[in-house]
């Protein structure tokens, strides 16, 4: 079981104050101009340390800055200033582009090579011979499960199947229409307000009572919002079935006695899940650890996580994938969205990435399930229109020199739509694993002393202090 570290013993203890500055050095003194006719005389060898020196040319001061696993500390530029009271150098990086926000050990990715590794296992060994729970014991754990262990997580896991009935009632506040992923998003956040204890997060006991019951009610959760979406009663878990097959039976069951999922599926979405369950530093992952650094409870995180995995560019570029295929109709229109894409008008949903420039390591192995899927399901008549839209962008230049390749959203949609699920559920489909990742990632942030409220910094480009005009005497902005 995971013990909180002693250091983090108090809320005080965790505020790491920035590393002392390290001193300014003057300037070194300029080499002397080559004679005539003779080279200058080579510097002498730089001294081999893990450092960056830096030189300040509005001073002329240098510094030199302790480089350590390949970062420097952005706090460490401040000391580098042009006046007492000057604040300092900032480093501005939108988006995160060049930015470790944290140390972590929990998910791998070379995204030049195309690796992703969950606590050192590749995600191809997982996805064929792990299933999602015991995934998702290794990255909440750190280490594979034994027998006895997997069996106990399983259990605790499924105890917390059920949904208190009140779920039902907020549930059924919303409109016919309403998407799944704001339903999921709302019963999340009201999670909180029915296990007050969940405030406990310096409490392992009580993290672990979370895992349990976020974990498995996800699960239920997005059942019910896609039977309410379609006007269906809600459906019980059956302790009968595993994890996917609970999910496809609260989704899916209808008037027989008991549901029993297709084996083939029930595989398949127990690797989709597996593929999806972490991604390390992403959008939601980042807002997971950056709302919980405010020590709020992990429903209210993980509502927040949720919400930032909505959108299209994020766990919602599935659900865009299916609606760009039907939009593009049929295999000859390609050619005509891909010039579409390369003027500028619209995105390839499901190509490119943050972090891999190279084949997504997922991507490849969902390809492979999806046929195992359309054996059983029929061939889903979207997929020639993907199969095409790869092949012409992979030869394309514009895809090939910005390195652009199919992600885990490309094909991902598909399988799920021949497993019968509607295009809104797909960002829930993601919520449901990514749960464990995010968890994963909350804990080792609570626990890490080098972490403190995420709080960034601006540069502030608006006006100078003003006077306040009384609404008569302003006139509107030409
Ligand atoms: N279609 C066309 N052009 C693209 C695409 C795309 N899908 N993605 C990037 N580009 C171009 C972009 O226009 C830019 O070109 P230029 O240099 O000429 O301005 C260049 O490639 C770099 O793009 P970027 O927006 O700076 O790259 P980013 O790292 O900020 O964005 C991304 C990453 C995933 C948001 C982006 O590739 C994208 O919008 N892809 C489509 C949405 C998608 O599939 N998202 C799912 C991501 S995987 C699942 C997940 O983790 O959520």
């Amino acid at each position: 079981m995971l013990q909180r570290s002693p250091e983090v013993s108090s809320a005080e203890s965790r505020r790491s104050e920035p590393r002392p500055a390290v001193n300014p050095k003057p300037e070194a003194p300029s080499r002397p101009p080559a004679k005539e006719g003779k080279p200058a005389p080579a510097p002498p060898p730089a001294e081999k340390r893990d450092a960056l020196v830096v030189t300040d040319h509005r001073t002329g001061k240098t510094y030199e800055l302790p480089i350590r696993d390949g970062t420097i500390r952005a706090v460490d530029l401040r000391q580098i200033k042009i006046s007492t009271d000057d604040f300092g150098l900032l480093s501005y990086d939108p988006g995160f582009a060049n930015t470790a926000s944290c140390r972590s050990r929990i998910t791998f990715i070379d995204g030049e090579k195309g690796i992703l590794r969950y606590r050192g296992y590749p995600i191809e060994e997982l996805a064929e011979r792990s299933n999602y729970l015991e995934t998702a014991y290794l990255l909440l754990r750190g280490e594979l499960p034994t027998a006895p262990q997997l069996e106990q997580w399983t259990f605790d896991i499924h105890h917390h199947l059920l949904l208190h009935e009140n779920i039902k009632k907020l549930i059924e506040g919303f409109r016919y229409d309403a998407h799944p992923m704001g339903m999921l998003v709302s019963a999340l956040a009201a999670l909180s307000t029915f296990y007050p204890d969940a405030k406990q997060i310096d409490d392992p006991a009580s993290r672990d009572l979370q895992f349990y019951r976020l974990i498995g009610k996800l699960i239920t959760l997005a059942a019910y919002s896609y039977r309410h979406s379609r006007g269906l009663p809600y459906v019980y878990p059956d302790s009968d079935l595993s994890y996917t097959g609970n999910f496809l039976n609260m989704t899916f069951r209808m008037t027989e006695l008991r549901y029993r999922p297709h084996p083939v599926l029930e595989k398949a979405l127990n690797v989709l899940f597996v593929l999806h369950a972490d991604h390390e530093q992403n959008c939601s992952t980042n807002a997971m650890r950056s709302v919980g650094s405010s020590r709020v409870d992990p429903y209210s995180a993980i509502a927040a996580a949720t919400a930032a995995l909505y959108g299209p560019l994020h766990g919602g570029a599935n659900e865009a994938v299916l609606k760009m295929l039907k939009e593009i109709g049929a295999k000859d229109r390609v050619p005509e969205f891909i010039q579409k894409v390369k003027r500028g008008d619209c995105r390839l949903m499901g190509f490119g990435h943050r972090v891999y420039k190279n084949y997504d390591p997922r991507a490849r192995i969902i390809k492979q399930i999806a046929d195992e899927v359309f054996e059983v399901r029929g061939r889903n008549p979207l997929l020639d229109i993907a199969l095409e839209l790869e092949r012409i962008a992979l030869e394309d230049r514009y895809f090939v020199d910005r390195k652009l390749y199919p992600n885990v959203d490309f094909y991902s949609g598909l399988i799920y739509q021949s497993i019968g699920f509607p295009v809104d559920m797909f960002p829930v489909l993601f919520a449901i694993p990514r749960t464990s990742g995010w968890l994963a990632q909350w804990e080792e942030m609570l626990l890490d002393p080098d972490q403190k409220i995420a709080r960034p910094r601006q540069v502030y480009e608006g006006s100078e202090e003003r006077r306040f005009l009384p609404i008569e005497d302003r006139s509107a902005p030409s």
